[in-house]
């Protein structure tokens, strides 16, 4: 019996969802803790390829369960959306996903919020992907939101419009000058929400509880990257909830000493999609290569992800505050054909060279790069680590011993078969 954790150690879209999908065999539950449809969670196998936002990664698999946790905001009609796209499958929802009543609800008028927000902040925007992800954790914290259990409650109309009242009063004092049809989003919004109300909506932690009891293993699957962190991340440049391993507590009721492994999962090189300070970004053909090649778009938004080289200062950073006991390296393949590859191993800044992640990251901050050489061999068709080009592999033993953290798997490829276990 184990709860094991999965995180991002970067600003998000690691290759979180397909990792989950192929460790997914040895677990009985996959439950999601926090973030909401802000999150893109990529898999693809047999010729398929599927974006999930709050939907867990391990609802492919046959057997495991899902679990969307009571630290994750729902919006109902996204939510819908993703249950419809996923016919085809046949998946019995009523056995396989369950929803914390403990949830909390994104309306329409976060959505609306956000974007007024947003446009309000001008050139100091966060980039967010409008979701409505911000107003709904800060309705959370500031007691006033609408959970998944409220659905079921006799006076649940009522709740909506005063929150949604509040809302519009909000919306009144931006001024802005944001368009919207709040009758057809309610139309839709409510149609969600009965189709909602017909899930298992459960109280989850006793739900987990109760399965460690039984012994079953069970997998937190991390949404965004630790960099996006509230309190740990770019402030304020991050999204809303507590990425790193403390999130997995709060948002599934499990307690810290429950937790066995943590796996922070990395790209062999960094994005970032949205605005806030990345040190290492690259704004020449070897950025412009990566997100080809890498194909960096982001899986919510479409927007192109910005690239840069890996920056182990803000590695070593998240692999200390999640406590991480293993890493998984995606992407090493998107770098064949770079003739160096370079490695941020510290930051030049205004008050001297600093190894470890700074209050206060800026763009004046420069990064102090080693290098290596890099390999040409394409490594998407390698299934074994004999296969892998020395050069290839020095990169790998270079980043191990750097990070004093062991590399348990190395993906090559989008598709679940390109993963390769060490
Ligand atoms: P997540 O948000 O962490 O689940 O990551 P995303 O799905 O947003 O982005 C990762 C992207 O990289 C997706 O398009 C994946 O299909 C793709 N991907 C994952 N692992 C690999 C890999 O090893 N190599 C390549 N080339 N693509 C990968
Ligand atoms: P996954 O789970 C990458 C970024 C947004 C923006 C900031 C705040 O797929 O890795 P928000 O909508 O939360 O208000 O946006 O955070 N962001 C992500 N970037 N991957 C994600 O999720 C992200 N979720 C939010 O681009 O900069
Ligand atoms: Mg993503």
């Amino acid at each position: 019996m184990a709860v094991d954790l999965l995180l991002g150690l970067q600003w998000g879209d690691e290759g979180k969802g397909k990792i989950v999908d192929v460790l997914t065999t040895s677990y009985d539950i996959i439950a999601r803790f926090q973030g909401g449809p802000n999150a893109g969670h990529t898999l693809e196998f047999e010729g398929n390829k599927h974006v999930l936002h709050t939907i867990p990664s391990g609802i492919f698999h046959p057997k495991a369960i899902n679990l969307i946790g009571n630290g994750v905001v729902i919006d109902p009609v996204i939510f819908k959306k993703e249950i419809d796209n996923l016919a085809p499958y046949k998946i019995n929802f009523s056995e396989k996903l369950l929803i914390s009543k403990k949830a909390h609800l994104i309306l329409p008028t976060h959505r609306l919020l956000d974007a007024a927000s947003e446009a309000a902040k001008g050139k100091a925007k966060i980039g967010s992907t409008l979701k409505g992800i911000g107003p709904t954790y800060m309705d959370k914290t500031g007691r006033n939101g609408i959970r998944v259990g409220d659905v079921l409650s006799p006076d649940w109309e009522e709740k909506y419009k005063r929150l949604t009242q509040k809302h519009l009063r909000m919306l009144e004092s931006y001024n802005s000058s944001i368009e919207y049809d709040l009758d057809s989003m309610e139309a839709t919004f409510s149609e969600s929400i009965k189709a909602l109300s017909k899930f298992k909506l459960v109280d989850s932690e006793q739900y987990l509880f109760e399965a460690q009891k039984k012994g079953k293993n069970i997998l937190a699957e991390g949404a965004q990257g630790s960099l996006l962190d509230v309190d740990f991340g770019t402030y304020p440049f991050v999204t809303s909830s507590t990425t790193t391993a403390a999130g997995a507590c709060t948002g599934l009721g499990v307690a810290p000493n429950k937790i066995k492994k943590v796996f922070g999962i990395f790209k062999a090189y960094t994005t970032r999609v949205g605005s806030g300070p990345f040190p290492t970004e690259l704004f020449d053909k070897d950025g412009e290569t990566m997100g080809r090649v890498g194909n960096e778009f982001g899986a919510t938004t479409g927007r192109s992800r910005r690239c840069g080289w890996i920056d182990l200062v803000a590695l070593k950073y998240s692999i200390q505050i999640n406590g991480v006991t293993q890493l998984m390296m995606m992407k090493g393949d998107v770098l064949s054909g770079f003739e160096r590859i370079k490695i941020c191993t510290a930051y030049k800044t205004e008050t001297g060279i600093m190894d470890y992640f700074p209050y206060d990251i800026n763009s004046r901050i420069e990064p102090i790069y080693d290098e290596i050489p890099g390999w040409e061999e394409d490594l998407t068709k390698m299934s074994k680590v004999s296969q892998f080009p020395a050069k290839f592999q020095a990169y790998i033993n270079y980043l191990e011993e750097a990070l004093e953290t062991p590399i348990k798997i190395v993906s090559v490829g989008p598709d679940r078969k390109q993963t390769i276990f060490r």
